[in-house]
């Protein structure tokens, strides 16, 4: 790695020293503190309600039961064209959709006396009975509607492979269980909102400021213009911050109602019964393949959780089929009506899940022609998307196989399952798997502006979840003019310098770069200067005879139509790929994994990772692999720890705090050895770049259990692997 490449997080120091605000980091003056009050039963009805208790405690300003419809409308469904996380907007009416819904907002002049108040809302309901699972009596079953509006929802088929599998000489055929998962970054949901005459401002970590501030304005019938959304830092998004939280608006009348601002941090218990989260999923995969293990076809099933009032689209299929060559592939998709919150995107939402099932397939069927497990994924890769016939933009998984299996010595496996011993007499493992991510892009908007004192501003689309946009960005404009980085200043996520559409997606990077890249060509040619090339920026602008220069550029992905930057302008969801004109695009990576099984306890240990990723041209090397690293961390929690549990009895979660809920610690950490292809992409952008942040993910957790396999001949289908699994 160069000097240059290895450059630190721009916002490192920022960071850890607390100079960088996060959205419920604000106090301003006369600040007012909100908590609510949720529902106890799993569905059902508010009969009554008593707030006297809580209206009595010290402090108390406000307690809120029910709002008007015609002070607060419901939000639009982000996937159904609209803005918002869901479409159940809570305080509205007495219904009761799922446990832990919200039944009462109270503000008072301290977070305590909010709390307490919040507790002592009393309330009695008429419960009902309630679904939370795949299997359950009142679940409802339905083929994914093509309605929505969200590209590639058809089941995706080619050739025949319902023939094709039971013509096969080998075949596969299996079902892997997916737990819910709960989405816990370390910043919780929550928002400042202060009303500065007619427009509000709010401060909220989000990944999407422009439908924050759009959808709270359809809500509350007032001018966009009129909202300004502020959300510079996230700690942690993962897609659970990705639109307008049921939060917002009832926030914003209580601050209106008061005239003061309000803060809402809602609490960690909470949020694992409103924030969105990883439904539960269920998948079948039939793979057949000759007596070489060459895949001829695979028909991948997927049952998905969804909730009651909204249809969260399932995309298992889409990147699964684009794994390998095979060229017979249909894959039907079910989505299963429950009663919970509407769940959401979470890192990888599809990819990871349904890689633990397709590459658990794969692993099973190179066990089942006697191949290793590496030869046999090289053996079907191909350079042509089987799907659509056109090429991949890029592809370089056998280079990520080949240089994972070369880093982490794959050559010396026995591939017999219980075969390896450590010194200590644990069970050694070794497993490998690859992913997919689609290389997806969105609208971007840049403005640039070039100082007579050489300092260079961006402002542009996009937010800062600590995966390193804001590096990338400032990286590319340093080396682009040849300047030095702490000449420019980024400002991301704030809808008062750009429109802000959703980050997510992994098409952040690969979305902002270009439009920055685009300005950067506009502000030369304004300043009359060569389109590339070193820059005295300084210099450049006084002969221009200004104080600055300011040039901007729109730019869409390949083949987007315009109307496109139009849908982003008004906050909704508008994206592009992986199917472009011309070529198909994917993010591409190879995990290799060891696990040690403890002799006595079965405890599965991981001590090291290797992890070979394909993402175009690296952006910026630190924050990528940190990002890289935060996947595989992912990875091991979701294949050994983490699950949500339903609560049969009342409805919503049964493990519903950090302490029960059990993410990877530093202790369950071994070595991770990150590795990237950094060969720019020729085709998605001018850049180079494809996405990043959930690739990562992909792959980790059947390179696990493929491990597991490997060290105790054992086949798990169902994650998180417990110790009792292993007895
Ligand atoms: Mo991501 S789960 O698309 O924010």
């Amino acid at each position: 790695m160069t000097a240059a490449a290895a450059r630190p997080r721009v916002d490192a120091r920022a960071k850890v020293t607390g100079a960088a605000r996060y959205g419920t980091d604000r106090t301003p003056e006369g600040l007012a503190y909100a908590a609510m009050a949720v529902a106890t039963v799993g569905k059902g009805r508010v009969v009554e309600i008593d707030t006297a208790a809580a209206a009595a405690v010290a402090g108390v300003r406000l307690v809120l039961t029910r709002f008007e419809a015609s002070e607060l409308k419901p939000p639009v469904y982000i996937m159904a064209g609209g803005h918002a996380v869901q479409s159940l907007q809570p305080l509205l009416s007495d219904h009761i959709a799922y446990r832990g819904q919200p039944i009462a907002l109270v503000v008072a002049d301290t977070p305590v006396a909010a709390t307490e108040a919040a507790n002592r809302v009393c309330a009695r309901y008429e419960a009902a009975p309630f679904a939370l699972e795949l299997d359950d009596e009142d679940a409802e079953k339905l083929r994914q509607p093509e309605a929505l509006p969200v590209p590639a929802l058809a089941d995706i088929a080619v050739g025949d492979a319902e023939a094709v599998f039971a013509g096969s000489e080998v075949r596969v055929d299996e079902v892997y269980d997916h737990p819910k998962q709960a989405a816990t970054p370390m910043e919780l949901l929550g928002c400042v909102v202060e009303w500065r005459g007619d427009t509000v401002v709010v401060h909220e970590g989000t990944q999407n400021a422009g439908a924050l501030r759009n959808g709270l304005a359809l809500q509350l019938g007032i001018d966009p213009a009129d909202v300004e959304v502020i959300s510079p830092y996230l700690g942690g998004g993962f897609g659970q911050k990705n639109s307008l939280q049921p939060h917002l608006g009832p926030v914003a009348l209580a601050a209106r109602r008061l005239g003061r601002p309000v803060k809402f941090v809602m609490t960690r218990p909470q949020t694992f019964h409103q924030g969105s989260f990883r439904p539960a999923s269920r998948h079948r995969v039939r793979l057949g393949a000759d007596g070489n293990g060459r895949l001829t076809a695979a028909i991948y099933e997927v049952d998905q959780e969804t909730s009651r009032h909204d249809l969260f689209p399932a995309m298992y299929t889409e990147a699964m089929s684009r794994l390998y060559g095979v060229p017979n592939f249909s894959g039907p998709t079910r989505l299963v009506r429950v009663d919970t919150q509407t769940p959401g995107y979470m890192r990888a939402p599809f990819e990871s899940p349904a890689s633990f099932a397709f590459e658990s397939a794969v692993d099973e069927l190179a066990y089942a022609v006697g191949r290793d497990p590496v030869a046999l994924r090289l053996a079907n890769d191909t350079g042509t998307d089987p799907i659509t016939g056109q090429p991949f933009s890029s592809r370089h998984v056998a280079e990520c196989l080949r240089r994972g299996a070369e880093r982490f010595g794959w050559a010396a496996r026995d591939p017999a399952p219980g075969s390896m011993r450590a010194d200590d007499g644990s069970l050694i493992g070794w497993g490998v798997a690859i992913g997919a991510y689609p290389a997806c892009v969105a609208p971007a908007i840049a403005h640039v502006r070039a100082g007579a004192d050489g300092r260079v501003v961006v402002a542009v689309d996009g937010h800062e979840m600590g995966q390193g946009i804001r590096s990338a960005i400032t990286f590319l404009v340093a080396d682009d003019l040849g300047i030095a980085v702490d000449r420019v200043t980024v400002d991301i996520g704030d809808t008062r310098v750009a429109p802000q559409h959703l980050t997510a997606g992994s098409w952040g990077t690969a979305s902002a770069l270009p439009a920055v890249h685009a300005a950067l060509r506009e502000l030369r040619a304004r300043l009359g200067v060569a389109e590339t090339g070193m820059l005295d920026v300084g210099a450049a602008v006084a002969a221009a005879g200004q104080p600055t220069v300011e040039a901007e550029a729109a730019t869409l992905g390949p083949g987007q139509p315009p109307e496109m930057l139009d849908r982003s302008r008004a906050g909704k969801v508008a994206f592009t790929g992986p199917v472009y004109p011309g070529f198909t695009s994917f993010s591409f990576v190879a995990h290799f994994v060891e696990v040690r099984i403890e002799a006595t306890t079965r405890r599965v240990r991981v001590p090291r990772v290797v992890s070979v990723v394909d993402c175009g041209r690296v952006a910026s090397a630190v924050t990528a692999a940190s990002q890289v690293r935060g996947g595989v961390v992912w990875g091991l929690g979701a294949a050994l720890r983490e699950a949500s549990e339903p609560e049969r009895r009342y409805g919503g979660f049964f493990n519903a705090t950090m302490e029960e809920y059990v993410i990877s610690v530093n202790a369950d950490i071994g070595e991770i050895e990150v590795d990237f292809i950094d060969e720019p992409d020729p085709l998605l952008n001018p850049v180079g770049v494809k996405g990043l942040g959930e690739v990562a993910l992909v792959g980790v957790v059947p390179a696990v259990t493929n491990a597991v396999f490997h060290a105790t001949g054992q086949r798990l289908r169902r994650v998180p692997i417990t110790i009792a699994d292993l007895l």
